[in-house]
C-alpha cells in the first residue's frame, strides 16, 4: 500500500500537471522590460488595496489609474523596438493586456468619486487581466 500512496501524492500536485500554456517567446530586453513591468504591478496593486482598506477610496482610485489604468500604458514606446513587450506579443495576448488597463481605469473613475461601495464591486478589475494573461501564457 505505502507504493501506491506515494506516486497518487505526486499525481495529484499541480507540478505534474502539464502546462498547457501557450510559449511565447520575446526579446531578452522585451523580457526584461516587462518583468520590470510586473514586479512594479505587483506593488501598485497593493498600494491600491491598502488604500481601499484604509477607507482612502479616492486616493485608491488615483493610485490605480496613474498606475495601472489606462494612463500606465505606452510606459516602453520611447525604448528600442527589442526592449517594447507589447510589438513582440501575439495580438491576444496584447489585446488581454490592454483590456486589463481599461478595466483598472474603470475602476479607479468609480473610485475617484470617492464611492466605497461601488468600488468594492469593481475592485476584481484590478487582477482580472493578471490571472487571464497568466493562465494563457508563458515565456519560459
Ligand atoms: C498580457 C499578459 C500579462 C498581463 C496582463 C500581466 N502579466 Fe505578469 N507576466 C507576464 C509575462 C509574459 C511574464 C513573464 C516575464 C518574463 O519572461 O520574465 C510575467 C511575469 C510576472 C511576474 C513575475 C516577475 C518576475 O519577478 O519574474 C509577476 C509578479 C507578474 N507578472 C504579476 C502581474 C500582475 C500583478 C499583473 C496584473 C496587474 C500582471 N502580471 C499582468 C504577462 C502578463
Amino acid at each position: 500500500m505505502k507504493y501506491f500512496i506515494f506516486p497518487l501524492f505526486f499525481l495529484s500536485t499541480a507540478a505534474m500537471a502539464e502546462d498547457a500554456r501557450q510559449l511565447v517567446t520575446l526579446p531578452p530586453a522585451a523580457q526584461e522590460s516587462l518583468r520590470q513591468e510586473m514586479l512594479d504591478n505587483l506593488l501598485a496593486i497593493n498600494e491600491v488595496l491598502a488604500l481601499m482598506a484604509e477607507g482612502k477610496v479616492k486616493e485608491a482610485g488615483a493610485a490605480a489609474e496613474a498606475k495601472l489604468g489606462m494612463s500606465a500604458m505606452g510606459k516602453h514606446r520611447s525604448k528600442p523596438f527589442d526592449a517594447r513587450p507589447g510589438p513582440h506579443m501575439p495580438p491576444a495576448m496584447h489585446g488581454i493586456g490592454m483590456d486589463g488597463h481599461k478595466a483598472v481605469s474603470e475602476f479607479a473613475a468609480v473610485a475617484k468619486t470617492g464611492d466605497r461601495d461601488k468600488a468594492l464591486a469593481l475592485l476584481p478589475n484590478l487582477t482580472s487581466a493578471c490571472v487571464g494573461c497568466h493562465f494563457s501564457y508563458r515565456t519560459r
